[in-house]
Order: C-alpha cells, then sequence, then structure tokens
C-alpha cells in the first residue's frame, strides 16, 4: 500500500490502547502517509506526546489555547489533511462526536472537519455493549464516518470480549479506503478466488496449485476504491480482506450456488477462482482402502459458472481468467467468446514469477472491444488495480449508454 505523502491527522483519546496507537502512527508512516498526531489531555495520561513527536517528526497538538497553540488550528487541521484517523476512540469521545460538543482541541477538530473520518473505537465490553454507545456509533454511521469494529479477545480490565482496538494492519487497510479515490463508491462487486476442492472420500479430494492471492487482491482493492464487495472463496490459507464480505465455499458446486445466488445484485463479477473443471463420480462415504497396485476413478464435469451465470446477464460487467501454458491470447479470446465476457484477464503460468502462489503477476488484459494490454510483471495488488481501472470504464460506458437510451 502506497499512501503517497497524503497527510492523515491521527487522534489519539485517552484509552488503555492509546500506546498503541504509537505503532500504528509508525505503521502509516511506513506506508508513506505523512502523520499530524492530536491528543486529548486523558490520552496524555497514557502515553506521552513526545512518543508521537519523535516517530512523527512533527509537534503534536494537545491544547486549544496556551502559548504554544495555534488559535485557528481547531478549524485548519481537520480541513487542510487528507484523512482523519482516530485510534483508539473512546465511549466518551463518540458520544461528545454524536452529540456535537467541542470542549478540547480533537473534539472541536472534529466539528469542523471535512475530510473522511475513519472511527476506531477501544473500550471495555459492557461499554461497548451499551445501547448508548452504540447509538452513538450508528449516529457517526449515519453520518458517513467509517466506524471499525473492535477486536475480540482479553481486554485490559481484565474480562474477555469485544472491546480490543484492531490490529494496526487492519486499521491502515480501513485507512486505505479514506484515502483512495472512490471510482466504484456505490458499486456492488462480486469476487471470487482460489481453488475449489472436490472429494473423493472423508480425506481425500481433487484440487489445483490456485493460492487465492489474485482474487484476495481484487476484493482488497474494490472495497479501497469505494465498493461494497462479496468475496465467495474456495479454501485458502489468506486471512479474509477488512470490510469485505466473505462467503466460504469448498467445491465447484457451492461456489457455483453462492455465484448464482449473488449475481443478480451486482455490478461485476471478478471470477478469479480456478475452479476445478471435474469432480470425482462418486463420493466414498468410508475412506478408501489401498487394496490394489493400480485404481481408476471416474470423474464427472462440473458446471461451468462464468459460462452460466453470463448467460443471465443484465447489465453487469463480467471478468473471467484464463491461467494458460500455451497460445495465451487465443485461448483467452476463445473463452472470453464463449464465455461472453466483458474482459478477460490472461496469464502465461509457465513462469515462476508469475500466477500461482506468488506475490506477483504479469498478465494481458484482453477487453472484448478494443486491443489487448499487456502488463509488466506488477504485485498482485497492483494487477487488481490495473483490472479495475477497466471495469471503471466498462461501467461508465454502460451508464453512459443506459443514460442514452432512456
Ligand atoms: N470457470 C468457471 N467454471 C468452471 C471453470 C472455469 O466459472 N467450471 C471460470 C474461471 O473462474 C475463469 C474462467 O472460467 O474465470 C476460465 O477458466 P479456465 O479454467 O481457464 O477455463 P476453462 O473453460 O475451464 O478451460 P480449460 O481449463 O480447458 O483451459
Amino acid at each position: 500500500m502506497d499512501f503517497n505523502g497524503k497527510r492523515i491527522l491521527l487522534g489519539v483519546t485517552g484509552g488503555i490502547a492509546a500506546y498503541k496507537a504509537a505503532e500504528l502512527a509508525r505503521r502509516l508512516i511506513g506506508c508513506g502517509a505523512r502523520v499530524k498526531v492530536v491528543m486529548t489531555r486523558s490520552a496524555q495520561e497514557f502515553v506521552g506526546p513526545l512518543t508521537f513527536a519523535a516517530l512523527t517528526g512533527e509537534k503534536v497538538a494537545t491544547a486549544m489555547f496556551g502559548p504554544d497553540s495555534d488559535p485557528l488550528e481547531h478549524v485548519a487541521l481537520g480541513q487542510e489533511v487528507d484523512a482523519i484517523v482516530v485510534a483508539p476512540a473512546t465511549a466518551n469521545f463518540i458520544g461528545k462526536v454524536a452529540g456535537g460538543i467541542g470542549d478540547d482541541l480533537l473534539t472541536t477538530i472534529m466539528l469542523a472537519a471535512t475530510r473522511p473520518v475513519l472511527i476506531c473505537p477501544a473500550m471495555n465490553a459492557e461499554m461497548w455493549a451499551n445501547p448508548v454507545v452504540q447509538g452513538n456509533l450508528a449516529r457517526l454511521k449515519g453520518r458517513g464516518l467509517l466506524v471499525m469494529e473492535p477486536a475480540a479477545g482479553s481486554l485490559a480490565c481484565g474480562a474477555v470480549g469485544l472491546g480490543r482496538l484492531p490490529e494496526a494492519d487492519l486499521i491502515v487497510e480501513a485507512a486505505a479506503r479514506l484515502l483512495c479515490v472512490p471510482d466504484l463508491a456505490g458499486r456492488q462487486v462480486l469476487v471470487t478466488a482460489g481453488p475449489t476442492h472436490e472429494d473423493f472420500d472423508p480425506v481425500r479430494f481433487l484440487t489445483n496449485r490456485s493460492s487465492g492471492k489474485q482474487g484476495y487482491a481484487l476484493a482488497k482493492v474494490a472495497w479501497r476504491r469505494g465498493a461494497d464487495v462479496t468475496l465467495v472463496s474456495g479454501p485458502t490459507n489468506l486471512p479474509a480482506p477488512y470490510g469485505v464480505k466473505c462467503v466460504a465455499v469448498r467445491s465447484a458446486r457451492d461456489m457455483q450456488a453462492m455465484v448464482k445466488a449473488h449475481f443478480p445484485e451486482v455490478d461485476v463479477l471478478l471470477m478469479a477462482a480456478a475452479v476445478g473443471d471435474y469432480r470425482p463420480t462418486q463420493v466414498e462415504v468410508r475412506k478408501i482402502k489401498r487394496a490394489h497396485e493400480e485404481m481408476a476413478f471416474h470423474l464427472t464435469a462440473n458446471p461451468d459458472i462464468l459460462k452460466q451465470v453470463a448467460a443471465m446477464k443484465s447489465g453487469q460487467i463480467v471478468v473471467g481468467f484464463a491461467a494458460e501454458t500455451h497460445d495465451l491470447e487465443a485461448e483467452a479470446r476463445r473463452k472470453m467468446r464463449e464465455k461472453h465476457l466483458d474482459l478477460i484477464v490472461a496469464n502465461d503460468v509457465n513462469r515462476p514469477d508469475s500466477g500461482f502462489q506468488v506475490d506477483t503477476n504479469e498478465v494481458t488484459l484482453i477487453p472484448r472491444v478494443g486491443d489487448a494490454v499487456p502488463l509488466p510483471l506488477l504485485s498482485k495488488e497492483e494487477v487488481a488495480a490495473k483490472i479495475l481501472d477497466q471495469v471503471v470504464a466498462l461501467l461508465e460506458s454502460r451508464d453512459g449508454d443506459h443514460a442514452k437510451d432512456a
């Protein structure tokens, strides 16, 4: 992730998790952001401003009044930065922002802020469950602020429950949504990823080498760019991307059911999963025993999910993927025609640094209309961004056509 010199105001309020904000400041800076910290008085009871000043290289703002304070800072700060992240956000701070109270520098900045805001609550589990706190959070969400769910685990008070500040990496991931151009805002995007598992018996299955990385990168980047994303994933070892609704499936037929259920509601389908083309004709209920020197299995073709749903298209942009070992472009074009796709992403899986398992990919984007666009070797997130650029253009031209028809 590259925040590319963007300016983030990091508000720190008075909870025990305030010390974790120091790590968060480091991560944000590590991603290329410039961070200005504003601390409430109670935050300073938990951690000193000097820590943040040393980490960020910027003076920490702590008070509205006093010899060192700028009289207009409370207005300027929330408007000059690119985004505001408050971590940890206490129940008291959330209540004040919900109620429009500005009785210190940070809450006053929030009143005057014009930039996108991420609130990362952290508190005791009972406080979190309190309907007043939940009501206040609902008001903040209603005003368009992005609110993270706290993590579950053991809390500073000794209890176990919901209330921990989410891990810094997750907060950085959520903050990325504030900093990206929201060119997919309001769009429903369905992504499939990973391999499928087709059972022979209770312990053995037929699968392929897909890791799911390209599909997960697509889901992540689409969410950052403002989309509502559903990820239908076969079995992988990857963590669920933040903000994305994840649906876990196992076999091609499970995936088919989920894709068919979601497809009518979406604007875009990105079918990155490596769907198994065949499944064992017979699934044994009991483990198959070693009994012979040779064994033969019958396989039955799985449904072609993409082909089936593309035939039900009512304005959706449908993107397919073609992993090939030879005749890359010709094969990809054939699949695009046969499966009625708007765009196909072709990759040569012979290369060790591209395709399955690895973090990089070299693909060619082939639109239905127009020339193929060969891309250099890129990270899977960069590839995702290029694919989504094309999807945005296709959505815009679809919307333009609808407007003309109306
Ligand atoms: N696909 C699908 N259902 C299947 C097989 C593939 O939806 N049963 C989708 C994949 O997710 C991918 C595209 O179709 O987006 C092309 O997949 P690929 O396996 O390359 O194509 P196949 O049509 O199976 O052709 P082949 O395996 O013979 O190359």
